[in-house]
């Protein structure tokens, strides 16, 4: 890859960081890039947090959701009670109809718990391929990545260069805990999928997420008929930067 420039300024914000609010480090991101920030938001709880401080601070950040046609029905429900309430209409990025209608007719509308290839390419086409789309021509992506989920998100930095997609990542709650999270909803009556008070932590695509027991892993609700080792659908790449590229091959020549 060539070295872009953005890559550069990534070990300074993160320094400049350092002290400031969530809000107040958004403003010294939008003052540098504006109209470049964007949010993806799955309206998991922690995302709802984030929207919260975009939006009730009057931050000119871009929100979006990949609307992968397969979330589920109360997922929905949070992106309308969160349009109405804060005066707001949170765009969507939707798989391509060729590709994702090609996919499904050669492979099954179900064909994720058949092959890990399946899971990965079902992935790609609904959530990966719109994401690049999503992310095109900006210089931030804020997530609501948080450390808690998964072993991998453990040492990622709280601003970070993310090599696959060319952009500077900022994870503002990576490091709070469930408590904090459910705290500040509750504090701020910011509206939330009422799929997190009947035990989803993480929450994904409706055939993809279900429940956990009190004491399993996080992940354990996500494609939980997988290894561990392979939850992670390609949104959030660390280190391997053609990780996606056998995927997006085998995806879009079904
Ligand atoms: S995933 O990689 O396993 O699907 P996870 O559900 O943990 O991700 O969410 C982590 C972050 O990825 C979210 O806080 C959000 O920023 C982004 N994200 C995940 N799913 C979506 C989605 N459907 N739309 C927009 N952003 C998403
Ligand atoms: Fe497809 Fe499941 Fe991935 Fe959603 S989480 S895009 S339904 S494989």
């Amino acid at each position: 890859m060539t070295n872009n420039p953005l890559q550069n300024s990534t070990s300074e914000l993160l320094h400049q960081s350092s002290g400031l609010s969530i809000a107040e480090f958004i403003k010294v991101l939008v003052d540098k890039y504006p109209g470049k920030v964007t949010f993806s938001s799955s309206f998991s709880f922690e995302d709802q947090v984030i929207t919260h401080e975009i939006l009730h601070n009057k931050l000119d950040v871009k929100i979006f959701t990949l609307d992968t046609g397969r979330l589920f029905a109360e997922t929905y429900s949070v992106w309308n009670s969160t349009n109405e309430k804060y005066h707001t209409y949170i765009k969507g990025y939707y798989p391509q109809a060729e590709e994702l209608g090609k996919f499904v007719q050669e492979k099954g509308p179900n064909s994720f718990y058949e092959s890990i290839d399946n899971r990965k390419g079902c992935c790609f086409i609904r959530k990966v391929e719109p994401l690049r789309r999503a992310l095109a021509g900006n210089a931030i992506w804020i997530t609501g990545l948080r450390a808690e989920h998964s072993p991998d998100r453990q040492n990622i930095p709280l601003v970070e260069w993310d090599e696959v997609n060319q952009i500077i990542k900022y994870n503002p709650i990576l490091h709070w805990s469930t408590e904090e999270v459910r705290k500040y909803i509750n504090d701020n009556n910011v509206p939330y999928n009422p799929l997190h008070d009947r035990g989803f932590v993480s929450i994904g695509c409706a055939p993809c997420t279900r429940a956990i027991k009190p004491g399993e892993d996080f992940r354990a609700g996500r494609w939980w008929w997988e290894d561990a080792a392979n939850k992670e659908c390609g949104l959030h790449v660390h280190g391997d930067v053609e990780v996606n590229a056998d995927v997006e091959k085998s995806a879009f020549n079904v």
